[in-house]
């Protein structure tokens, strides 16, 4: 008889897990909760946030992880294939992939975005990931897990964000695809949908303005009255750990028959009518 998952606990001991954007927000909390449940990890971001990158390095070990740092931007499909190879030697092997880096761009109407400004987070959240899936699948064998985070936006739309919307469904279509093109070899494709996320992301004044167009210099509090009120749950935001124990279990044996689906991590921000 087939046996089946013991304990209570998501673990992923003797694993490596390979996570983009590393260096910040939930990139960072996805390393060192990856590294408390037994995985080393290999912790990739752009060259200018690798001071940042090395700090993550760092809380990993204290976690009790090993860390191995990698510099690409993702959009770079040579670069990659480059930077997660020569990781994946010092590794021994990978098992996780988490593909997190992303952009949050400027606000805008669908019609008054220049073709700069449609075509980067495009290239970033949708090239991305696929560069990401593109470098490391080679490295990945029956029992691997891919994590890909979408958004909220990525099940629905939302005020002046058609090139972040556009893109984080798009992430869909390839997980659930890669899902059914990989499914026979035993590695599983989700993606992990947050809602507002109490990190850099969000956590800046451009974002207020965007969030209080009533106020002159809105404040975090100010801005967390308004996401508030988008959500089911009394939380302005949920914390990067709730989105990195989602990612968790995603990547854990606990979900080893899950797989081509949606997880939602939004304090029932997608439901609230
Ligand atoms: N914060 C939120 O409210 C929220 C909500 C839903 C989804 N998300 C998604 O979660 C993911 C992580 O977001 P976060 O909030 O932790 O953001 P963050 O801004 O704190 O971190 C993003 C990280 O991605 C890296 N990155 C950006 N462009 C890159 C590139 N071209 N190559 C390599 N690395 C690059 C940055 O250097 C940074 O370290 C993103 O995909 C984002 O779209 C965030």
């Amino acid at each position: 008889m087939e046996k089946t998952v013991r304990g209570t606990t998501a673990r992923v001991d003797d694993k490596v897990a390979l996570v983009t954007g590393a260096a910040s927000g939930m990139g960072r909390t996805n390393c060192i909760r990856l590294a408390e449940a037994g995985a080393d990890v290999i912790a990739l971001d752009q060259t200018s946030a690798a001071e940042a990158l090395a700090e993550t390095a760092s809380l990993v070990a204290d976690a009790g992880g090993r860390c191995i740092t990698a510099t690409c931007d993702v959009v770079d499909v040579e670069g990659m294939a480059a930077a997660v190879d020569a990781a994946v030697v010092q590794a021994g092997r990978l098992d996780i992939v988490v593909a997190n880096a992303g952009i949050y761009p400027a606000a805008g109407f669908s019609w008054e975005l220049t073709d700069a400004e449609w075509q980067r987070p495009l290239d970033i959240n949708v090239t991305g990931v696929w560069a990401t899936v593109k470098a490391t699948l080679p490295h990945l064998e029956s029992g691997a897990s891919i994590v890909i985070i979408s958004s909220t936006n990525g099940l629905k739309g939302g005020a002046r964000v058609a090139h972040y919307a556009a893109g984080k469904h798009a992430v869909v279509g390839l997980a659930r695809t890669l899902a059914n093109e990989v499914g026979p070899r035993g590695i599983r494709v989700n993606t992990v949908h947050p809602g507002s996320v109490a990190t850099p992301m969000i956590l800046n004044d451009a974002v207020f303005a965007k969030l209080r167009p009533d106020l002159e210099h809105p404040t975090q509090n100010d801005a967390a009255e308004a996401l508030a009120k988008r959500n089911l749950l009394p939380v302005p935001w949920v914390q990067p750990e709730d989105v990195s124990n989602a990612v968790l279990f995603l990547a854990s044996e606990m979900s080893r028959y899950v797989t081509g689906t949606q997880l939602v991590v939004d304090a029932g921000l997608l439901q609230k009518v």
